[in-house]
């Protein structure tokens, strides 16, 4: 029998909440959960056209974990970050690495009085 084609693939490093994401997960077969750190499971199943990183690295070390997301997405594939402080000023190295990229595309959008999302699109 033909392996049954996954459309989105997601990760969660912890065990318990992966646990209840496959309970409700279930039944979906277009959705396949891995459970560990994207950085180590993602590649496997690369490239990809839409890429949300809701978690793993990209705030904390962007320069490091940057590049990898990048290199998940096809060319003209979709980043998006969400969780940014809308209006935030000082240093910001998620902003200063998504908006400053040569090898994006990207825009940084409000989508509340809380959250603003950076949607940057692979060259
Ligand atoms: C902001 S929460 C989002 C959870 C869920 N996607 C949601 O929207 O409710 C981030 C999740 O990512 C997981 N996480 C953090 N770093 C990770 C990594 N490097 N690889 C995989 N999962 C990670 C955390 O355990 C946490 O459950």
């Amino acid at each position: 029998m033909a392996a049954t084609a996954r459309s989105v693939v997601t990760v969660e490093r912890d065990e318990e909440r992966a646990a209840v994401a496959a309970e409700r997960l279930a039944g979906l077969d277009n959705v396949e959960l891995l459970v560990g750190d994207w950085l180590d499971e993602l590649s496997s199943r690369a490239p990809f056209e839409l890429l949300f990183l809701d978690a793993g690295g990209l705030g904390e070390a962007p320069e490091q974990v940057g590049p990898q997301a990048l290199d998940l997405l096809v060319r003209g594939g979709v980043l998006v970050k969400d969780d940014l402080t809308p209006g935030r000023t000082g240093p910001d190295p998620v902003r200063a690495f998504l908006l400053g990229h040569p090898g994006l595309v990207a825009t940084e959008l409000v989508t509340s009085s809380r959250m603003a999302v950076i949607v940057a699109a692979r060259r």
